[in-house]
């Protein structure tokens, strides 16, 4: 599979404003825009549901619960999959526990979070959502405290058709005879890392989940099946656990998950700025682990990427913090609250241009990231907040996903560009980064630029001449003259995307001008 887009350092740093050349090859197709990249990811964390997607004292919530201004946010975001239920909750939590009548359900302690399960909602509710919404549901495995056995009554119980026991319960509880249909399943999660309940070793986790796919492919061998991956480039273990789960289950898997996360740190903007390329490195060394395991095996079959948790996450001193709050909990003093506040980041500008980086780097990636799941969708690190039987409003990194779900399409066709890069910890970034699609069924196009120049704006000039003809250029963009800019529920609209403009050069070439510290879309119409 092909490397990235290429860049074009053209000499040093410049002082003033930062001159870069992007031209779109618009024969060269890195591969399709897979609808999948554009989920998003529903766990039991915090106010993620409880609070947040389902909160029946609310003036908008429906019959079930949900609140439908939430809802309605969730569709404008055009989030197309929702991975469920965790996460590391899922590590813990007995499925069987969330359905059937609601009055007999248990409230269990959740070991991941530190919380009370009430168990209001389960499998049920939560498919039922996403079908109003035409969301796929991609569902995650216990395999941290449970096994084969749980996994495969789970398979039955949401995709069985009736007449034996488990797909009767759900005829039972929901009063539909359709399965609910889940296509795509996630054996465990974050099984590499320490904190994870049922923690194993690479070895153990590898035959467990070829085990665990091998019998859910008996019961419907057209599963999408995804085995865990690294759950951070900083891992020690990084790749070396990816290659060992890969060998023991690349006949049974169809892709290999990724985690990433990024937050600024120490104040280094430029460097925060550049996480895409860690994302990026992560994606091309794990994609040539599993070429590698491929040809060592002799197998046909190419092991595609679920980067089914990625975004900008505050987590260092959140988990600082709660490692701390867990070794002074002496007699239990902490208590186990039902759906606490927990990770509600307020993102800025410069973490939403993080974000549509991240975004477009995955897109860039379109021959290897089959899909991907923004974590989280409500609350908990996420781009929509709530107030609890108050307003729902949009957080900034809300509007680069949704500007990109909803006009990138077709095809993401290579670009090259000029420009020069700067020093960061993640190695020399170039100050501009450009992403293109290309839809050849209604001749509309986009290209996602990012402004990495902390101080200085870009003067992008577009080359596109090798599309065929088009007619309109518009530009929108996402910054502001505060970086740190956030919407809060008192001015959610502080952080807007808004209209850039565009200068025709003729022959087939535009100029863009992007602030500082600016994500754009550039949109291409017939
Ligand atoms: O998304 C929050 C948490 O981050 C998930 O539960 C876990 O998988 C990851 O460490």
């Amino acid at each position: 599979m092909s490397a990235p887009t290429p860049t074009v350092a053209a000499g040093p740093v410049p002082t003033g404003p930062v001159p870069a050349v992007v031209h779109v090859l618009a024969g060269d197709v890195v591969g399709p825009v897979r609808r999948r990249v554009f989920g998003a990811f529903v766990e039991h964390l915090g106010r993620c549901v409880y609070g947040g997607l389902h909160d029946p004292s609310h003036p908008s919530a429906d019959a079930a619960g949900f609140r439908q201004d939430v809802a309605d946010l969730v569709r404008e975001l055009g989030v197309t999959v929702v991975r469920y239920p965790g996460g590391n909750f899922v590590s813990g939590y007995r499925w069987e526990d969330g359905v059937g009548p609601r009055e007999l359900r248990p409230r269990r302690r959740d070991l991941a979070w530190h919380s009370t399960e009430t168990n209001e909602v389960g499998t049920d509710e939560l498919a039922a959502w996403a079908r109003d919404l035409g969301i796929e549901l991609m569902m995650a495995v216990n395999l941290g405290t449970r096994g084969v056995l749980e996994a495969v009554e789970l398979l039955e119980y949401v995709n069985g058709r009736p007449g034996t026991t488990w797909a009767d319960r759900r005829v039972a509880a929901t009063g539909r005879d359709d399965p609910h249909g889940v296509r795509i399943w996630c054996l465990g999660n974050e099984m590499d890392g320490t904190w994870q309940v049922g923690h194993l070793s690479a070895e153990a986790y590898g035959t467990l989940a070829a085990r665990t796919a091998a019998a859910m492919r008996m019961a419907d061998p057209h599963l999408e099946l995804v085995a865990v991956g690294s759950s951070d480039s900083g891992m020690a273990t990084f790749g070396t656990w990816d290659r060992t789960v890969l060998e023991h289950t690349y006949d049974q898997v169809d892709l290999l998950s990724a985690h990433a996360y990024y937050e600024l740190r120490d104040g280094d903007l430029p460097t925060f700025l550049a996480s895409a390329l860690d994302l990026s490195a992560v994606v091309s060394r794990l994609g040539a682990i599993a070429d590698e395991v491929k040809a060592a095996r002799g197998g046909t079959k190419d092991i595609l990427l679920s980067v089914d948790e990625w975004n900008v996450w505050y987590h260092d001193g959140q988990l600082a913090q709660e490692a701390e709050a867990a070794a002074a909990d002496r007699d239990g003093d902490r208590g186990w609250p039902v759906a606490p506040p927990l990770f509600e980041d307020a993102y800025t500008v410069a973490d939403a241009v993080v974000v549509g980086d991240l975004l477009m780097t995955l897109l860039e990636h379109a021959d290897r990231v089959a899909a991907a799941s923004l974590a989280q969708l409500v609350n908990a690190i996420a781009p929509i907040r709530t107030v609890t039987g108050g307003p729902a409003w949009r957080q900034a990194t809300f509007h680069p996903f949704a500007l990109t779900a909803r006009h990138a399409r077709g095809q993401v066709l290579r670009t090259r560009t000029e420009v020069a890069a700067q020093e960061t910890a993640h190695g020399p970034a170039p100050l501009v980064h450009a992403v293109s699609t290309w839809d050849e069924t209604d001749r509309t196009g986009v290209v996602l630029l990012v402004n990495r120049a902390t101080d200085r704006p870009a003067l992008v000039e577009l080359d596109l001449a090798g599309l065929p003809s088009r007619g309109s250029v518009e530009a929108v963009g996402l910054w502001d003259d505060d970086p740190s800019a956030t919407c809060t529920v008192q001015d959610p609209d502080r952080v807007r995307p808004r209209p850039l403009a565009v200068r025709d050069l003729g022959a087939g070439r535009v100029a863009i001008d992007l602030p500082p510290v600016c994500w754009a879309l550039v949109q291409l119409r017939p």
